[in-house]
């Protein structure tokens, strides 16, 4: 049985005040619920006040993104040691928004999985095709070459520090829901490629959330599918009332 995992993707927004607000508000809410592992995602600059105040909750705090190194000459980057060190214990890797305007390739962000891994943060590795690829038919090429490539070198063990979180490009930030259906079949299909690649084992204890468009009101009937596991929230996870709700939605 996966335990479900419902993370709040903060992207660029909230200042420090506002971000321990959010949280001081979040905890509250969610201090009954069981059973679901909970993540807020905020900006580096909040990560370690968001940290303190998250001190004995049941919400975890992850990071955004990594430099696969632990220190050095890279300015304006991040490395995981940094991030445990602020309180974490995730990071996303390979979100659509690096992809798309940071030019991160599948070998990249391979390397940073790795790199994140072995310094000891657990990892939610983005995946997804853009409206483009899928009405062009090529959805499960991209996918594919997504797992493939991102994934590759992983070991059993290691997978247990993985979730993949599938987020069609299209249904980020628009509005647009994938369908239950729709969601299930990428899911079903992600889960073959791991199954394929590395084993029943692996394929069947790897969580894949979802993330497009998640809000209260949708979250149920998305965690039903048998195949999704959680879910990856951006705009609706910045305020403590809806993400709450969404986290209560995916008790199912
Ligand atoms: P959204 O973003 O929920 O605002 O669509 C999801 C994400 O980018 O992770």
């Amino acid at each position: 049985m996966r335990k479900p995992l419902v993370a709040g993707n903060w992207k660029m927004f909230k200042l420090i005040g506002e971000a321990v607000d959010t949280v001081n508000a979040l905890k509250s809410q969610v201090a009954d619920v069981t059973g679901i592992e909970i993540v807020v995602c905020p900006t580096f600059t909040a990560l370690h006040p968001v940290a303190q105040a998250l001190k004995g909750s049941n919400v975890a705090i992850g990071g955004q993104n990594i430099y696969p190194k632990e220190n050095g000459a890279y300015t304006g980057e991040i490395s995981p040691q940094m991030l445990l060190d602020a309180g974490c214990s995730w990071t996303i890797i390979g979100h659509s928004e690096r992809r798309q305007y940071f030019k991160e390739t599948d070998a990249f962000l391979n390397e940073k999985i790795k790199f994140a891994l072995g310094a000891g943060l657990k990892v939610m590795f983005c995946i997804g095709e853009t409206l483009e690829e899928r009405e062009g038919g090529k959805m499960n090429d991209v996918l594919c070459r997504q797992v493939t490539h991102g994934l590759q070198g992983l070991s059993a063990a290691q997978f247990e520090q993985v979730s993949v979180a599938y987020e069609p490009v299209w249904a980020i930030g628009t509005g647009v829901t994938a369908s239950p259906a729709q969601a299930e079949e990428a899911h079903a299909f992600v889960r073959s490629l791991l199954r394929d690649q590395f084993g029943a084992d692996v394929a069947e204890g790897v969580r894949i959330q979802y993330g497009g468009s998640v809000k209260p009101d949708n979250a149920a009937e998305l965690m039903a599918q048998p195949n999704v596991d959680g879910s990856l929230v951006g705009g609706a996870s910045l305020k403590a009332d809806s993400f709450a709700a969404i986290v209560k939605a995916s008790l199912c």
